[in-house]
């Protein structure tokens, strides 16, 4: 559904992306990943013709972004990282405006606005102004914006950075509700509920694709074959300082019945941080031998 071939960009001299490609079936969410200034913006940007890449193509549902701009950004929703508003209508007159923006006729946009407003929890702010909105309450409307014409891409650049616990809660209880009809790409920093909502992860590095896949997919590639057993049973507390020294090999022994064997593989936080550690120390080799050019964007760790 959405396609990114070998696509490049520099600022200046500093090359923010190099041979980005990567592709995310229909009707999935995928997380985007990676530290501070990594290029998830930039590639969201481009995503949404905002940004022209130096080399490559982007394809959204087959089209070209470089040849059917217009069809592309009309199948794509897009929250940006730091939404901008105008501070003086009200939510509702913003929806309205964003509503007919995408062709929603004016006489349904109003009850759009309505719809929006309420799924994203600002039915009871419709008339305030967004100049006097919360970051948090900001970014809801953002989101609604970028729903409201009913796209089947959604683009979202850290939709939960500015939410409170229960606005992530319920921003993810309804992306888990819409991934079901729409293909959904989102950008964040909580690993924890990317894991919860997403069938699969891209993650980059210092403007690189380093990891894409599904959860299964990207453990088997990590090669861990490591996995913590959890087993229950239940035993007369005397015998713990017994079990803790025969615990391998004396279950059997000792006559105890295992209910339950659960069995817990390695989550999205141990593997992120496995990726940018390989990346980082492959990329100190090239330096060491001479490979490729200095960078910035990162905060020194
Ligand atoms: N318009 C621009 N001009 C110059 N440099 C830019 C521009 N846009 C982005 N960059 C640089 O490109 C790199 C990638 O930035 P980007 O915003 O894509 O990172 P990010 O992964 O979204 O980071 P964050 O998690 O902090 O949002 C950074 O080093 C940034 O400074
Ligand atoms: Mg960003």
């Amino acid at each position: 559904m959405i396609e990114c071939r070998t696509i490049s960009k520099k600022f200046g001299a500093f090359k923010a992306l190099e041979n980005v490609s990567f592709s995310i079936p229909s009707k999935k969410c995928y997380g985007f990943l990676g530290q501070n200034g990594a290029g998830k913006t930039t590639v969201l940007r481009m995503l949404v013709g905002l940004l022209r890449p130096d080399q490559g193509e982007i394809f959204v549902a087959g089209h070209s972004l470089l040849t059917e701009r217009q069809q592309v950004q009309r199948l794509c929703g897009y929250l940006p990282q730091r939404p901008e508003f105008y501070p003086w209508l009200s939510g509702e007159e913003f929806l309205r405006l964003s509503a007919e923006l995408v062709g929603v006729p004016a006489r349904q946009a109003k009850k759009a606005a309505g719809k929006y407003l309420d799924i994203v929890g600002l039915a009871d702010f419709a008339r305030r102004r967004v100049g006097k909105y919360s970051g948090g309450m900001q970014q809801r409307l953002g989101l609604a914006a970028a729903l409201i014409g009913d796209p089947p891409v959604l683009l979202l650049d850290e939709p939960v950075s500015a939410l409170d616990p229960q606005g992530r809660d319920s921003m993810f209880s309804l992306l888990k509700k819409l991934k079901q009809e729409k293909t959904i790409f989102l950008s964040s920093h909580i690993l924890h509920d990317i894991e919860q909502v997403c069938d699969g992860v891209v993650i980059i590095h210092k403007g690189q694709i380093k990891a894409l896949g599904t959860m299964p997919e990207l453990l088997e590639q990590s090669g861990e074959s490591i996995v913590r057993a959890q087993v229950h049973f239940e035993v007369d507390g005397r015998m713990m300082n017994q079990l803790q020294a025969e615990f391998s090999g004396a279950m059997q022994g000792i006559g105890i019945p295992v209910s339950n064997v659960a069995w817990q593989e390695q989550g999205l936080e141990q593997l992120f941080y496995k990726v940018v550690k390989q990346a980082e120390e492959e990329q100190h080799q090239n330096s060491s031998t001479g490979h490729g050019g200095a960078r910035d964007g990162n905060m020194a760790r």
